[in-house]
């Protein structure tokens, strides 16, 4: 069953939990697509996790499209969700219509997300208007760095969680369907998913949010050195793509791959005929 925003409503009412993972290429997205996720998320993160950045500054609206097209091939019945990059929505409510427009007609994708509260209210409600479904993003917001001061708990204090408390209120009014609720203590989770009447998707977040989202490197153990405590490794894929690659260059220096499995024949006479060229 194709999973749509309405899926998404429906499962808050139903108390059932949204699943969500990044993907960024054709493969992925089919292989997560089959495995039954609800939704695909071809999030921002891949300046970093696909294109090596060491933060998601200078992904740009080509980067997204590109990788939104292969993604929405792989998804049968998953939600694509397309993340807007850093400057794509900041600069004014007319790009922001624009862009997401761009990553709904050429990505195919099923929705946008951006991040922000109160201050991307204007182009939340302009985008909702022209019929784009608009996934929100508050808490730890990554295109915010240089703000925020680095990757860091937000809403620890009362002042910082009411902030948030008060941003997921705007995107709900806004007409945002869902708002991913990123690295805040998870009591806080808990009281905006209880009080906000779209689904809450939590990274970082605790438990209690309507659903959970993961970057995929992050849950196979793919991506380097940092690896944030709200990550659970569910298999070390990274480790075993890294121990088939060494297999893989020892076999070929030691001529011990191909084997002639995976090699073509030829009947005898043509070689013989070969060598007499
Ligand atoms: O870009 C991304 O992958 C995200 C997730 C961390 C939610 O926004």
């Amino acid at each position: 069953m194709k999973n749509t925003v309405t899926t998404f409503k429906n499962a808050k009412l139903n108390h059932e939990k949204i699943t969500m993972l990044t993907a960024y290429d054709y493969s992925t997205a089919k292989l997560m697509d089959e495995a039954g996720i609800n939704a695909l998320l071809v999030g921002d993160s891949l300046g970093m996790v696909i294109l090596g950045y060491e933060d998601t500054l200078s992904v740009t609206m080509e980067d997204m499209i590109h990788h939104t097209r292969a993604v929405s091939r792989g998804a049968k019945d998953s939600l694509v969700v397309a993340d807007m990059p850093f400057m794509s929505y900041q600069t004014s409510v007319y790009d922001a219509v624009v862009n997401a427009g761009r990553l709904i007609k050429e990505g195919r994708a099923g929705a946008i997300k951006l991040e922000g509260g109160k201050e991307v209210c204007p182009q939340i409600e302009a985008i909702v208007r022209a019929s784009i479904p608009v996934m929100g993003h508050i808490g730890l917001t990554p295109q915010s760095i240089h703000a925020f001061g680095g990757f860091k708990v937000q809403g620890k204090d009362l002042e910082a969680a009411k902030k948030i408390i008060e941003d997921a209120k705007a995107l709900e009014a806004a007409g945002a369907f869902a708002i991913v609720l990123e690295c805040v203590p998870a009591p806080l989770g808990k009281y905006i998913t209880e009080a906000i009447s779209i689904p809450i998707i939590g990274i970082g977040a605790g438990k209690d949010c309507d659903g959970q989202v993961l970057v995929y490197q992050d849950m196979l153990a793919m991506y380097g050195a940092i690896q944030p405590k709200f990550v659970k490794v569910y298999s070390q894929v990274g480790e075993s793509m890294g121990e088939a690659f060494k297999n893989y260059i020892q076999e070929v220096k030691e001529g011990n791959f191909p084997e002639d499995i995976h090699s073509f024949n030829m009947s005898e006479q043509m070689v013989s005929k070969l060598y007499e060229l």
